[in-house]
């Protein structure tokens, strides 16, 4: 019976010290397992004079249960804590502010060239794209740019072989489409060009759309029509427009086309350089050498072109006044635009 009591202050103390369920799966294997201390205790029972047996059984077994009991009890509260701490660690705030996302958009250039495809869409012209790398046939010798034509130092050409360029504007595609389309032809070429060329208004890649017409009636009247009516969509006002004889190899007449500074109104300001125009636009009527290289009857066919930097024309619309902006991917200018 003294061992009992011995017994059942160690167990207790071990109960108050056990911190976890393993720790009190322990204690249960080495108190009331079937070869722990209680059950050594039960077996020493038959040391006892036969009379006193059934009390001391009785007695052993009372404080087995209750031990049993403390245990059980022990063992719902540690689990209680362990699933409470558990909550606690996995608790979602649903007050809080949500992540931000951010919905990307189209860069301003390429805003750009769909604001002007759709409006030359819109009056029945095809959109067609061409290969960067051209040869030097298409870049220039179709466009009657021979070899040593002083013309061709208008172009800062980046040569990628002896016969092979980047392509310095995209009048090489409107020659792909004359050589393998039937006229009349209405197209307009949208893409990237390269010039060895870099400043504040002047980077080595940038963007042109240039656009061909191809009819047994085309006239420079009409190329004043389309262009006037373009330049009045694009900049979403009435500036007067003006037509300065100029020169291109393959147009005949040339002009180029100055509109009314966006800036200042045409009273002169710096980015117009006081003059009140800018330059926007180069066209003319397709020299009669162009068609014929094409293979395209200059007796019954006529055509004009036109052709433009985005990059220049996106500056003018929106206010940019440094060309980089648009090549820096900087996300607080490119957001502006979405
Ligand atoms: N191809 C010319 C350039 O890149 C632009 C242009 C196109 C001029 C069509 C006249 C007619 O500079």
């Amino acid at each position: 019976m003294d061992n009992l009591e011995q017994l059942a202050i160690a167990a207790r103390q071990a109960l108050a010290a056990a911190q976890d369920i393993t720790a009190l799966e322990e204690l249960r294997v080495q108190y009331l397992g079937k070869k722990g201390n209680f059950t050594e205790l039960l077996k020493g029972l038959g040391q006892l004079p036969p009379e006193q047996r059934p009390a001391a059984g009785a007695e052993i077994n009372k404080v087995k249960e209750l031990l049993q009991a403390e245990i059980t009890a022990r063992r719902e509260t540690l689990e209680g804590a362990a699933v409470t701490a558990r909550l606690a660690a996995e608790t979602i705030d649903v007050t809080l502010p949500g992540r931000g996302q951010q919905l990307g958009g189209l860069h301003p250039i390429n805003q750009t060239i769909e604001r002007i495809s759709s409006f030359f869409e819109s009056i029945g012209f095809d959109t067609v794209e061409g290969p960067e790398i051209e040869t030097d046939y298409y870049n220039f010798e179709a466009l009657n740019i021979p070899a040593h034509h002083p013309a061709r130092a208008m172009h800062d050409t980046f040569y990628v072989s002896n016969n092979q360029v980047l392509r310095t504007h995209t009048s090489p595609v409107q020659v792909r489409v004359m050589e393998n389309r039937e006229p009349p032809l209405k197209i307009i070429c949208p893409g990237r060009v390269y010039r060895c060329d870099s400043d504040l208004t002047h980077s080595p890649m940038f963007h042109q759309v240039e656009g061909l017409l191809i009819s047994e009636h085309a006239t420079f009247a009409e190329l004043r029509g389309v262009i006037q009516e373009f330049l009045q969509v694009f900049f979403e006002r009435d500036s007067e427009v003006r037509f300065r004889p100029s020169y291109f190899p393959f147009t005949e007449p040339s002009a180029e086309v100055d509109i009314q500074c966006v800036i200042c109104g045409g009273s002169g300001c710096r980015v117009c350089k006081q003059t009140g125009w800018l330059e926007v636009l180069g066209c003319g009527m397709v020299h009669p050498r162009v068609l014929e290289l094409s293979k395209i009857d200059g007796e019954r066919f006529r055509g004009f072109a036109f052709g433009f930097g985005v990059e220049r024309l996106a500056m003018l619309r929106y206010g940019v006044n440094d060309l980089r902006l648009f090549f820096e991917n900087d996300l607080r200018f490119l957001a502006q635009f979405h």
